[in-house]
């Protein structure tokens, strides 16, 4: 099963125990049972809203025993036995029923160290992530950078749940463009030991005489198949081609900490035609004006998976990954990141994979401003600190507008919903009160330069709530689980930005209202402080962000 709120988590329990209480008075109601954090805290931590879903649904059986959805409410709540768990279960409204967390649950919850490996055993346990996946010869573009950097926080979440992640880079290292971009070099004495943006140049040079040379073509396409065969000088060169370009992605990742195994289109290579011969007599793939084609039910346009001169393609490379991937590597998830532009081939390849019996997944994404970005972001915030005036110094300085800037980049992309596009904004990111990296940054510094102040330390003897902002951290707190599962669950970043973002400001109106240093129940808020710290660093490092203890 795809992960769900698992029985481990807050929302999970609770649904668990809304749902036996439902199933033993109403066996009859089979839909999801509703349980929601509760948009106003006066109200309960948690809501549901089934009851009113169930009235109507009895109601429209022509059952007429209840009057209104309050006595459908008042029927669950009294088929709920945990009592301990709450401080109070009230019915509001037409009938919301809002739970309440006690005191000494949240208490026994924030004891609890998290253990990720309870989250384990939900979802699929060897995920494969296809990210970043670059091109040889072209520069990075923002899209893969995107990538990078979505992938790898997934990756990490999926880690830290206790799942075996295989990281894969899939460079586009193989190809007919190759036969061009080697047959121009050598005819122009180029070496291939070149910078990418050199390589780059000649690919555009190559590509612009292979549409009017005939010549230069029939000399490219004899190259091809020079490669395809291994010819042992081309093959070198070609060697030689993809560790210039390898050489310079890896500075990339370096910078911003990635890890990835690459694994390029060329290790398929020689997959692709038993794959298409079981495809195409499985009748999957069929053949239309010379290509063979991927007909998926909606699209009227083919997926062209290998061209009707007989070559392959991209969409022939990714069948016989798929296919290594899953019956190979046994991978029991597949997830690629990759610009939404990519969303039709990738819909014809799962639909092939599906049919063929061999699995299926989906990832799917878009464009942001990256790239150059980094530099000036770091150079913005280094502005940004000494106007603001700081406590440190310059070296001080330099070294947190480095990490700010990388986290204000890195940040501005997980935090968007995967699907929208968005602009970078170097105003934004600067912004003290929004959701940036720089305002998670500071709290992070904030909690951290606290706890060096304070003498006590660990877990308090007594430990008690006495104020609301105190009862709300912890739940804050505790609810970390919970962004977990939900991040996996929708394989989106956003959540887990989401999670430590509201954190960070349960925790500013906390200090807000409560003295820690030297106030009322001190050593309990000390213990939340320490608790928020430690929450907060566990879900930087997921996010691939190094968090700043003083800024
Ligand atoms: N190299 C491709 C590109 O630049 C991305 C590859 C994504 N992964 C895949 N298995 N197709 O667009």
């Amino acid at each position: 099963a795809e992960a769900s709120v698992t029985e481990h988590t807050i929302l999970g329990t609770l649904r668990g125990m809304v749902e036996s209480s439902v199933r033993e008075r109403f066996p009859d109601y089979d839909k999801p049972i509703d349980v929601a954090e509760c948009a106003n805290t006066s109200l309960g931590d948690f809501q549901s809203s089934s009851a009113m879903q169930i009235f109507s649904a009895l109601a429209k059986a022509g059952e007429t025993s209840f009057r209104s959805p309050r006595d459908v409410a008042d029927e669950i709540v009294a088929g709920i036995s945990e009592r301990e768990m709450f401080d109070s279960i009230t019915i509001a409204g037409p009938g919301f029923i809002n739970f309440r967390l006690s005191d000494n649950y949240i208490r026994s919850e924030l004891f609890r160290e998290t253990k990720s490996a309870e989250l384990g055993p939900t979802i699929k346990r060897h995920v494969l992530v296809d990210f970043s996946s670059p091109n040889i010869a072209k520069e990075m573009h923002v899209g893969h950078l995107r990538s990078t950097i979505i992938g790898d926080t997934l990756c990490n979440v999926f880690e830290f749940c206790g799942y075996t992640t295989t990281r894969v880079n899939h460079v586009g290292d193989w190809g007919t463009q190759f036969g061009m971009l080697i047959q121009f070099m050598k005819e122009n004495g180029i070496s291939p030991d070149s910078s990418v943006s050199d390589l780059q140049a000649c690919y555009k040079q190559a590509k612009q005489k292979f549409d009017v040379d005939d010549d230069f073509k029939a000399k490219s396409k004899d190259m091809v198949v020079k490669l395809q065969s291994y010819d042992p000088e081309t093959a070198h060169m070609w060697r030689q081609i993809c560790s210039a370009s390898r050489a310079e992605f890896q500075t990339i990742y370096d910078r911003l900490k990635i890890r990835i195994v690459e694994k390029g289109e060329s290790f398929y290579n020689d997959m692709i035609p038993s794959v298409l011969d079981e495809l195409q007599s499985k009748r999957l793939i069929v053949e239309d004006a010379g290509a063979l084609c991927i007909f998926t039910e909606s699209d009227d346009t083919p997926v062209i998976c290998r061209k009707s001169d007989g070559g392959f393609n991209y969409a022939s490379t990714d069948l016989a990954a798929v296919r290594h991937r899953i019956m190979s590597e046994k991978a029991d998830k597949i997830i690629y990141v990759t610009d939404q532009g990519q969303h039709k081939h990738f819909k014809a390849i799962f639909k092939t994979a599906n049919e063929a019996g061999w699995g299926d997944a989906q990832v799917a994404l878009e464009h942001v401003g990256f790239g150059v970005v980094l530099d000036e972001a770091e150079e913005r915030c280094f502005k940004f600190l000494e106007e603001k005036g700081t406590n440190l110094t310059t070296d001080e300085i330099k070294h947190a507008s480095k990490v700010l800037g990388v986290s204000s980049v890195k940040y501005a992309d997980l935090q968007n919903n995967r699907l929208t596009n968005y602009t970078f904004s170097f105003d934004r990111m600067l912004d003290l009160k929004g959701n940036t990296a720089m305002y998670l940054q500071y709290s992070h510094a904030r909690v951290a330069t606290i706890l060096q102040k304070s003498s006590f330390a660990g877990r308090p003897d007594q430990f008690s709530i006495s104020h609301e902002e105190e009862r709300l951290l912890a739940i804050q707190i505790i609810k970390f689980q919970d962004a977990l599962l939900t991040t996996l669950q929708d394989l989106a970043p956003s959540k887990l930005c989401e999670y430590l973002y509201t954190l960070c400001s349960t925790f500013n109106n906390f200090y807000a209202e409560c003295k820690v240093i030297g106030g009322d129940n001190e050593e309990s808020r000390i213990y939340l402080c320490e608790r928020t710290l430690y929450t907060m660093k566990l879900t930087f490092s997921l996010l691939g962000i190094e968090p700043l203890e003083r800024l």
